[in-house]
């Protein structure tokens, strides 16, 4: 084993895409599997663009296919405003042909049999970690550290409704519960993400390799700003900020807080609660990512993105 192992858990989503490509291109870290979950787009797509994905950066992990909506009787969400009715903007990678396995039983078996403490980055809604905690919460509290992306804190606007970040908002029941567990989270919210914007400026040794990684996030860029979702040129870059940290923590700095999530509210549902009090009834349950060291992220995805292009060729 080379790096940290890492699992990720993912619902691509472009941003997914990107956060996929830098951690296959970081031997900081080594992706023991990618599960896929429902959330910016139906299981179905999110599991077939995780695989293709693992096959277009060269990653032999196995992938699982997890939960198909929320818990409970909650509607699944989705994002296709945002991500294109294939969750990845329009463009289309070759189908896998490789074979996927059940999520929730490869999310266990890889965090049992990992002879190191296995790290768990969730870039999509929480509820196939939340059924983890459930029905093998042993396994769960193997689990080193989960970083979570989503919520935010309360001085910044939600991006699903005014009070909630897609990912909490698509299960906020399964978000409250993986709060409640009590195993080591980085919270990497929108209160973080939003100062990690990139656009095609910040990436010249991708664009001047020119290969089909640097053509996939071209198309990405310009189909998020096309969208309308564009800031200036340039995306947040959220779930590839909290790969960046399982990579180099040092990215961010982080201070410990408590944090729940509304799994009820009828305006609020999905909306995290992060207290800056420190109360004996409310101790720290998660290191909140407050801000983010934007230059050395940028250069971070550039070269390792370039990188990887040239290995994978055109
Ligand atoms: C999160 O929501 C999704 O749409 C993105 O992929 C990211 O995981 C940002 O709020
Ligand atoms: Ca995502």
């Amino acid at each position: 084993m080379t790096g940290r192992p890492i699992i990720i858990d993912t619902d691509p989503g472009v941003d997914d895409a990107l956060a996929i490509m830098l951690a296959a291109a970081s031997p900081e870290v080594d992706v023991l599997g990618i599960i896929a979950v429902a959330g910016n787009v139906g299981l179905d797509k999110t599991s077939a663009n995780a695989a293709a994905l693992a096959d277009l950066v060269g990653l032999a992990c196995p992938i699982g296919v997890g939960a198909s909506g929320p818990l409970g009787a909650r509607e699944a969400e989705s994002a296709e405003h945002v991500h294109g009715g294939n969750g990845l903007g329009g463009y289309v990678l070759p189908p896998s042909s490789r074979a996927k396995v059940p999520g929730l039983s490869l999310l266990s078996s890889l965090i049992e049999a990992s002879t190191e403490p296995v790290t768990v980055v969730t870039i999509g809604p929480l509820t196939d970690i939340a059924l983890l905690m459930a029905e093998n919460p042993a396994a769960a509290r193997q689990v080193e550290r989960f970083i979570v992306m989503g919520g935010g804190t309360l001085d910044v606007p939600g991006n699903a409704t005014p009070a909630a970040e897609f990912n909490f908002y698509a299960d906020p029941e399964a978000a409250a519960r993986v709060f409640a567990f009590g195993t080591p989270i980085t919270m990497v919210g929108l209160n973080a993400t939003h100062q990690a914007l990139v656009g095609p400026e910040h990436l010249p040794r991708l664009r001047q390799s020119g290969g089909r990684i640097a053509h996939l996030v071209e198309h990405i860029l310009a189909d998020y700003e096309r969208a309308g979702y564009g800031m200036g040129g340039a995306m947040e870059m959220h779930d590839p900020l909290a790969v960046a940290v399982a990579i180099d923590p040092t990215l961010v700095s982080t201070a410990p807080r408590h944090v729940d999530v509304e799994d009820a509210g009828r305006l609020t549902a999905g909306m995290a609660v992060v207290d800056h009090r420190y109360r004996p009834g409310s101790p720290p349950n998660a290191d909140l990512a407050v801000t983010v060291d934007v230059p050395r992220f940028r250069t971070m995805l550039d070269e390792r993105l370039a990188d990887l292009d040239t290995r994978v060729g055109r």
